[in-house]
């Protein structure tokens, strides 16, 4: 059997940990070649080295996961073209403003038999409606695309406390299995599940839900009022997954992707930190200025997702059946102030 080949296209915080889950398998398993390649967007450290030679010297990603050796086996370039070239598995880990980017460059260099798998949360909104990142990497560049999302705080991982999550796919079982085998380890569990869209909206749409539930934080509101807003999102979750692909199954929702990760997301991520000192001002400092002091590079998805499913959601006049994700845009942009977040009015949707 040929051996397969995983690039990891993305160097970040999650990142980082997945290519250190990656290559403790690959290291093991026979059927994989030991080496991981790592693409790195290239950066500049204050050192003046440049971080792809500091990983490769210290074994660490000293910005977006320090502390945390990779594992011998993972190798940093920062050349796509070279990182993805052999490759027959690729894994997509980036913030989701750069994968139109990333495919641009990517058309026709990759074959048609390559697999990936998206750890990216988040969707493009286009005039038919929405597309997901799988959708857009499996269109732009001809290939089978799954997905891996759950209740993954990367820094956890990185630690190796047990989590878990979940993999969705479209048809290939076969294929879906493998990327299971590739993620497993004894303190990361991950199971597939047939519903690669609900999977996907999960992951994309809790973030949305974490921005609520920081400014229920920066209002110093308690526990209760947290939990009403995590069960509205969730539950408006629901409707909007089901609204955008009918196909989605509830089942998926109590998958790691669901209501885990909706849960670890809203207690302990980087969405839920920046809108809690959103409110905190008072919406006096803007997203993009709170997310560069407090997040050191990483990126903050929920602000733009609220965006992304409100301009679809208002283009098929569904908004006023979804109204914590309607306010949650609206005080993102300045027209509600964070208050809002506690009298929005819950109104009754169907499901
Ligand atoms: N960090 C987590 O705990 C976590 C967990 C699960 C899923 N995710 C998802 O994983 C994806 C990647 O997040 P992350 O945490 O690895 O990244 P990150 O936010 O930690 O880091 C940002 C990354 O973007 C890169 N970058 C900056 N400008 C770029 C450009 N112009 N083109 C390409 N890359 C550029 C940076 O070099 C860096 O690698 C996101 O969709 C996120 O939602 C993150």
């Amino acid at each position: 059997m040929k051996k397969s080949k995983v690039t990891v296209v993305g160097s970040g915080n999650w990142g980082s940990v997945a290519a250190k889950l990656i290559a403790s398998n690959t290291i093991k398993m026979s059927s994989f070649h030991d080496e991981v390649r790592m693409w790195v967007f290239e950066e500049t450290l204050p050192t003046g080295e440049k971080l792809s030679d500091v990983i490769n010297r210290t074994n660490e990603n000293v910005k977006y996961l320090p502390g945390i050796k990779l594992g011998s086996n993972v190798v940093a370039d920062p050349d796509l073209d070279h990182a993805v070239k052999g490759a027959n598995m690729l894994v997509f880990v980036t913030p989701h403003q750069f994968i139109q980017g990333i495919c641009n460059e990517l058309v026709g260099k990759i074959k048609g038999d390559v697999e990936v798998i998206s750890l990216i949360k988040g969707m493009e909104v286009t005039m038919e409606g929405p597309r997901m990142v799988s959708t857009q990497i499996s269109q732009h560049l001809g290939i089978n695309c799954c997905v891996l999302m759950g209740a993954n705080i990367a820094n956890e991982i990185a630690m190796e406390k047990l989590s878990e999550a979940t993999i969705g796919y479209k048809e290939n079982k076969d294929m879906a299995n493998r990327w299971v085998q590739l993620f497993t380890t004894p303190y990361f569990l991950v199971t597939a599940v047939q519903d690669i869209e609900g999977v996907e909206l999960c992951g994309t749409l809790k973030n949305v839900v974490a921005v609520a539930a920081g400014f229920v934080d920066g209002l110093e509101m308690g526990t209760n009022t947290k939990a009403a807003i995590m069960r509205i999102g969730l539950r408006e979750m629901m409707t909007i997954s089901n609204l955008m692909f009918s196909s989605v199954r509830d089942s998926t929702f109590f998958e790691s992707c669901g209501v885990a990760d909706l849960i670890t997301t809203c207690l302990g991520g980087r969405n839920r930190k920046v809108a809690e000192a959103f409110a905190r001002n008072g919406g006096q400092r803007s997203f993009d200025e709170l997310e560069a002091e407090l997040l050191q590079g990483q990126k903050l998805q929920g602000v733009s997702t609220a965006r992304e499913v409100y301009e679809v959601l208002s283009n098929r006049g569904w908004l006023e059946l979804v109204p914590l994700f309607k306010t949650v845009h609206e005080i993102c942009i300045g027209h509600l102030p964070p208050s809002a977040i506690l009298r929005y009015g819950e109104k009754k949707t169907k499901l």
